[in-house]
């Protein structure tokens, strides 16, 4: 079989992925870096039984994997599935819908309508760009003052992502937050993210521990995953006085933090689930 593998940079988790790959009989691995690459979209770029998308960069990989997709190739994930998460709005509007336990958003379009949204939520309230990872450009805005402030640097930045405002309602989180690993529809393992900031992700220093997968993980996972379409996914969840709810889906996601402190082998378990899409075709 051979599997294409997607990538920006070799991070640790690409290396981890390809060492496994290299373990597998039968399994030829057809490296495409996605910056160097141009496509001539009437036909296949590359002979491949599946695409595995590890693109650090949302729009090449969505792109890329729908070049592929569009030929017959399956892909992980599938860029249906890239696209829900990678935009913070589709995946709020997608959970709002399935009526599964999420914040509070607002979408809001101009920088007035945009502080009128913020003062219906209430303070705090947090700004977030709707494509974007590793808590990058994430604002929380105490007051109104600060709200004020934020919308107006974010309006002078430019850019069409920046003309978009996506307001989220504030979480008390127990200085924590979960972030679960789905396989398919199947969640596999979680961590608890603990921080002193309340932006968790490990890439920002929060650090990681395992956390056990209880019913109401799992079951509400499973909902996400199925809602989302299923895939390899990270979940991140907030513990709330009424339960845990999703505050957002992860599609590309990181995960070196996570093997050995939940005892889980999560590349050994994407490696499973790549090669057995690539086995039953698109
Ligand atoms: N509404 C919120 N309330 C409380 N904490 C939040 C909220 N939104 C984000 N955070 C914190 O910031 C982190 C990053 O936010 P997230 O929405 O996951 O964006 P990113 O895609 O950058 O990871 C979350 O893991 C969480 O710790
Ligand atoms: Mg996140």
């Amino acid at each position: 079989m051979r599997v294409g593998f997607l990538y920006t940079r070799m991070r640790v988790e690409e290396k981890l992925l390809l060492e496994e790959l290299e373990k597998r009989t039968g399994v030829e691995v057809v490296p495409i870096s996605d910056g160097d690459m141009y496509f001539d979209i009437r036909r296949l770029p590359v002979e491949i039984d599946v695409l595995f998308e590890r693109s650090v960069s949302y729009s090449r990989g969505l792109y890329i994997s729908r070049i592929f997709s569009a030929h017959g190739v399956p892909v992980v994930n599938p860029p249906e599935v890239a696209e829900r998460c990678g935009d913070k709005y589709l995946t709020s509007q997608l959970l709002v819908n399935a009526g599964i336990p999420t914040p509070r958003v607002m979408m809001a379009f101009t920088e007035e309508s945009a502080l009128a949204a913020c003062d219906s939520l209430g303070y705090p309230c947090v700004l977030k760009p709707v494509v974007g990872s590793w808590g990058r450009l994430l604002a929380k805005a105490d007051d109104r003052v600060t709200a004020e402030a934020f919308i107006e640097h974010k309006a002078t930045l430019g850019g069409v992502n920046h003309q978009i405002f996506y307001i989220q309602e504030y979480v008390q989180k127990p200085g924590r937050d979960i972030r679960a690993f789905v396989i398919g529809e199947e969640p596999i393992a979680a961590i608890y993210r603990s921080s002193e900031n309340w932006i968790t992700n490990t890439a920002r220093g929060g650090k990681a521990s395992n956390c056990p997968l209880t019913e109401e993980i799992s079951d509400l996972c499973r909902k996400t995953a199925q809602t989302l379409g299923g895939g390899l996914l990270a979940i991140d969840l907030f513990e709330t006085q009424e339960g845990l709810t999703v505050n957002e889906v992860n599609h590309t996601m990181e995960f070196r933090n996570s093997i050995t402190t939940t005892g889980v082998n999560i590349p050994a378990r994407m490696v499973d689930y790549v090669l057995r899409v690539g086995q039953k075709g698109a």
